[in-house]
């Protein structure tokens, strides 16, 4: 099942969304759905994932008072040894349901535990399963940053030292996912915006796939699109719990696209740019958003409608409006040698020639780096 991808040029396509979305603006409403789900699928006994930084914020504190289950703290980034502590946890109490409350990295290493509890010791061992023998613990996860669209996506992550592997495998999607509005109040103004910017670029990248794409993903996406460029500002400058579910909810469309499509240039580029710069994976799409749109703008499919003649101004204005403030204070020096370095790694993306929708070749993008990068490059 896994490996039936779309591809429009066989006139063939799919659509998958296993996980159950319910949308709420405050904790309160939130705990009652939760309750309800609990409830109906008849889970009695729970464990709380969630990591240091989320578990002291005022928003954690209320979310987990009155609750009656454990939490358990994971550590930074996926790091494999909280997560085994978390399997052994989950086993010896005969856990029915997690509860994962936090950013990517909290969701995306609840996912891998509820994969292993009925199947594995070995995380590593996941990354080669095409099926499970047992299913998922079940697993209800609950966003505190409105970005990566974990909470419905099929990617986990593991971490040992350095070392990171990503598995993308369809029984990761979580059983459930609830969007809380007001999780995202308490974040910092950054935040939001880095986070909000990283959601665009999934709607974005995932709207002009060439061929892994369908109908849905272009429906929601495109909704997405016209979301974000309405409440984007507003939810970076002044959030209400109403803006906030609505960056939840876009976060978490695109996140289902993502699932039956992929990301394209702009993620391809930043990635082993990241790696240069150690920066965190929203802040190294900056340079690179404005070069992609205009690398492929004249190749575009025009039942998009991303083809107006003022997108790119709207881009700049209703998304880009804080990248001058991260990127001028960026002190770095590139050699023709680090863009050559990293052309070599991003061209290892051999999936991104085929759907981009204009033609790519290792020349061009090494000229998009050159572009992206001018005022960093000696
Ligand atoms: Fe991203």
């Amino acid at each position: 099942m896994h490996r039936l991808f779309s591809d429009l040029n066989q006139g063939r396509w799919r659509f998958y969304s296993d996980t159950k979305i319910i949308g709420t603006k405050t904790i309160k409403q939130a705990k009652d759905c939760l309750r309800q789900v609990l409830e109906t699928e008849g889970f009695r006994k729970c464990i709380i994932l969630t990591d240091q930084g989320v578990s002291k914020t005022d928003f954690f504190r209320r979310f987990a008072k009155d609750m009656k289950s454990d939490i358990h703290i994971l550590g930074v980034e996926c790091d494999i040894g909280p997560m085994q502590e978390a399997v052994d946890a989950i086993r010896k109490d005969n856990i029915e349901a997690i509860i994962a409350v936090g950013g990517g990295s909290v969701l995306d290493a609840a996912k891998v535990i509820a994969a292993a509890i009925d199947n594995t010791d070995d995380f590593f061992e996941l990354s080669k399963l095409h099926e499970l023998k047992s299913p998922a613990l079940p697993l209800i996860c609950i966003p505190t940053t409105f970005g990566t669209g974990s909470e419905v996506n099929m990617y986990g992550h593991v971490r040992v030292g350095n070392k990171k592997l990503g598995i993308r495998r369809a029984w990761l999607a979580p059983k459930f996912a609830i969007l809380i509005g007001e999780a995202a109040l308490g974040l910092s103004k950054k935040m939001r915006y880095l986070t909000g910017l990283d959601a665009w670029t999934h709607v974005y990248e995932t709207l002009i796939n060439c061929y892994e794409t369908n109908p849905f993903n272009r429906a929601l996406l495109k909704d997405a699109l016209s979301r974000h460029a309405t409440c984007f500002q507003s939810y970076v400058d002044k959030p209400t719990v109403e803006n906030c579910l609505d960056m939840a909810t876009i976060s978490a469309m695109a996140g289902l696209a993502i699932n039956n499509g992929r990301t394209g240039i702009m993620h391809t580029l930043a990635v082993p740019f990241a790696a240069k710069t150690g920066f965190g994976h929203a802040l190294s799409l900056l340079p690179f958003i404005k070069p992609a749109i205009r690398f492929n703008y004249n190749f575009l499919d025009k039942d998009l409608s991303l083809k107006k003649s003022n997108f790119l101004t709207n881009v700049e204005k209703q998304l880009l409006f804080m990248a001058p403030s991260f990127m001028n204070e960026w002190d770095m020096t590139f050699t023709q040698n680090d863009i050559d370095e990293m052309t070599a790694l991003a061209l290892s993306d051999t999936v991104l020639v085929k759907e981009n929708p204009r033609q790519i070749s290792a020349n061009d993008i090494k000229l998009i780096y050159n572009e992206s990068l001018e005022k960093f490059i000696a």
